[in-house]
């Protein structure tokens, strides 16, 4: 779009280092150099300043988006903004934000600003209801079509719905964002109205909690979250796992007046564990919840679970250690144990099987204990220091301390026919215990969701909808600057990057940059083969390299 048809093309957005982007007013452009007027927030001030265009992409300051009287514009769908660029996108949704409005439209992408706020009414019963009678439910075979209602989460789930019910297409919702954006919240609050859905009957929709299938498909959440979430310096309950969930539908639909699809289980693909959390994390973060639910069980639990576990705390076990805080969304890790208990409970998981299951975290804590030192015969070799700890240990896993001690500090490596015995060094003892806690810990996960679908799987359904939640990385670090704007969620890359960085997180970053990458080609280029806006204005080969991709969205 040419900025001749702008009457206002002095308005502009330039750099800022605190906020990103600001708003200001070219006031004289001579080659790559230009002046500009911009207003100081607090102060009201005006200050002229020196920019060079050779920082702004294709060397333009981008305009801003303004109505005839100069006075900026904000949209609904973003594909309606005059100029669509990242000043303008942020721009837009800082607007929206600032009356309330966590979700905007983008095509067919929901993007979710994270607004830490509850906002009742965004969730109640009659918005559902709206929701699912405007795109689902209407008695007009369009249905949807026409007119969308204002952007929200319930559209990509209704309109998921309905593809699934009425035109017999499963379907796929992927929510990303970066650690704390809100995406685990976002496929929750999907799952409850794609439940609800399914329970429409007599002009409303269902509370979606009601049914048992209902029930257990939700209450498996928390328990994947003790297992799998924990402490970031972001996100108090965050994920550290990859979760695919697909909700199994039985569809009999026969028309649009009558829909038939109702859910009937789910099942849960996790992947990629953060194993690194396992055996150590950073200042004011915290592994594993479990770990401190466990810890702060009642005194007679711990104690019927393992003598070694009998009056200790979190302090006790290296792996764990001090906490800023043991509250997490507002339950303290005591209560969410009996919580966790009962989720267990639900998916069958009691008795002995629920005693193996802690016992198997009590191994990991004990692993963490143990101290490993030279040998004083063999400088090379090494034994563990720790006596005390290595009975525990022996006590809780049955395994005599001879054998467990020279399994930690002698590898066994097989070579064809032979079998030789190379003694480890302390650090590569130590190295191989944290190896063999974090294995122990993914196994256990691994077999709990195992367990989970075994509870909530349906073997009869004949369509799913799958929705995944996954980390999505900033890349532009000017927009992360912005302080006053808990915008938590844009233009990400995939992947995450820590002081050091292990082949785990290897794994990770190209396990979500290839899924970046496809979300870009399924998307963009979809959504760009079928529309008429002037897509040139992004700059596909400049991206490609980075995976720009956008947002919490839907597909
Ligand atoms: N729609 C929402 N409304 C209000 N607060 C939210 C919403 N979504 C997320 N949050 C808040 O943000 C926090 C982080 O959300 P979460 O879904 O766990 O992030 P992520 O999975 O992206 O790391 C939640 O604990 C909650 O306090
Ligand atoms: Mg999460």
């Amino acid at each position: 779009m040419s900025s001749d048809t702008n009457t206002h093309s002095n308005l502009v957005y330039v750099y800022d280092l605190e906020e990103a982007w600001i708003e200001a007013r070219l006031i004289s452009q001579s080659g790559v150099n230009a002046k500009v007027e911009v207003v100081d927030e607090h102060s009201n001030e005006k200050q002229i300043c020196d920019v060079s265009l050779k920082d702004y992409p294709d060397q333009v300051l981008p305009l801003q988006n303004v109505d005839e009287n100069g006075k900026v514009i904000d949209v609904e769908d973003m594909v309606d903004l005059p100029f669509l660029h990242e000043a303008g996108i942020l721009f837009n949704l800082k607007r929206r934000h600032a009356q309330g409005l966590p979700y905007t439209r983008t095509g067919d992408i929901c993007i979710a600003v994270n607004p830490y706020v509850w906002m009742n009414h965004l969730y109640s019963e009659g918005t559902r209801n709206e929701y699912a009678r405007h795109y689902v439910y209407s008695k007009q075979a369009s249905a949807g079509d026409n007119d969308p209602l204002v952007p929200h989460v319930y559209e990509t789930s209704s309109l998921s719905f309905r593809g699934l019910a009425l035109d017999t297409v499963n379907q796929s919702i992927l929510v990303s964002g970066e650690s704390g954006a809100g995406k685990t919240e976002t496929v929750k609050i999907l799952m409850r109205h794609l439940a609800s859905l399914a329970g429409f009957s007599g002009g409303a929709v269902g509370e979606g909690e009601s049914s048992e299938v209902v029930k257990k498909v939700l209450d498996s959440n928390p328990l994947l979250e003790a297992f799998g979430n924990a402490k970031t310096s972001r996100n108090d309950n965050s994920s550290r796992f990859g979760k695919y969930i697909q909700l199994q539908f039985q569809n009999s639909t026969s028309s649009p007046l009558q829909i038939d699809c109702k859910l009937e289980g789910s099942y849960c693909d996790t992947y990629l564990l953060e194993k690194s959390r396992v055996v150590g994390h950073t200042y004011g973060e915290r592994t594993y919840h479990i770990f401190y639910q466990l810890l702060n069980a009642p005194e007679q639990y711990k104690a019927s679970l393992w003598s070694g576990l009998k009056d200790k705390t979190i302090e006790d076990f290296k792996y764990v250690g001090a906490t800023d805080t043991n509250i997490i969304e507002g339950v303290s890790d005591a209560d969410r144990w009996h919580k966790t208990i009962d989720s267990l409970v639900e998916v069958g998981i009691e008795g002995e099987i629920l005693h193996d299951l802690m016992r198997s975290i009590c191994i990991v804590l004990q692993l963490g204990n143990l101290t490993f030192g030279q040998d004083p015969e063999n400088e090379d070799n090494s034994v563990i220091t720790s006596t005390v700890e290595l009975e525990g240990l022996a006590e809780l896993t049955g395994i005599s301390v001879d054998f467990l001690s020279s399994s930690l500090t002698i590898r066994t490596v097989k070579a064809r026919t032979e079998v030789y015995k190379v003694p480890l060094n302390q650090v590569a003892a130590k190295d191989g215990c944290d190896a063999l806690a974090k294995e122990i810990y993914n196994k256990v996960f691994d077999w709990l969701v195992t367990a989970i679908n075994k509870a909530t799987t349906c073997a009869k359904s004949n369509s799913r909808i799958g929705l995944l939640d996954i980390f999505g990385k900033f890349i532009c670090k000017r927009f992360r600057l912005i302080k006053s704007f808990p915008l938590n969620l844009c233009i990400f890359k995939g992947f995450e990057s820590f002081e050091v960085n292990r082949f785990e997180q290897l794994c990770i970053n190209y396990a979500n940059e290839k899924l970046q990458q496809k979300f870009t080609s399924d998307i963009f280029r979809t959504v760009q083969v079928g529309s008429s806006f002037p897509w040139n204005i992004f700059n596909f080969s400049r991206n490609r390299h980075h995976s720009y991709v956008i947002f919490i969205f839907h597909y």
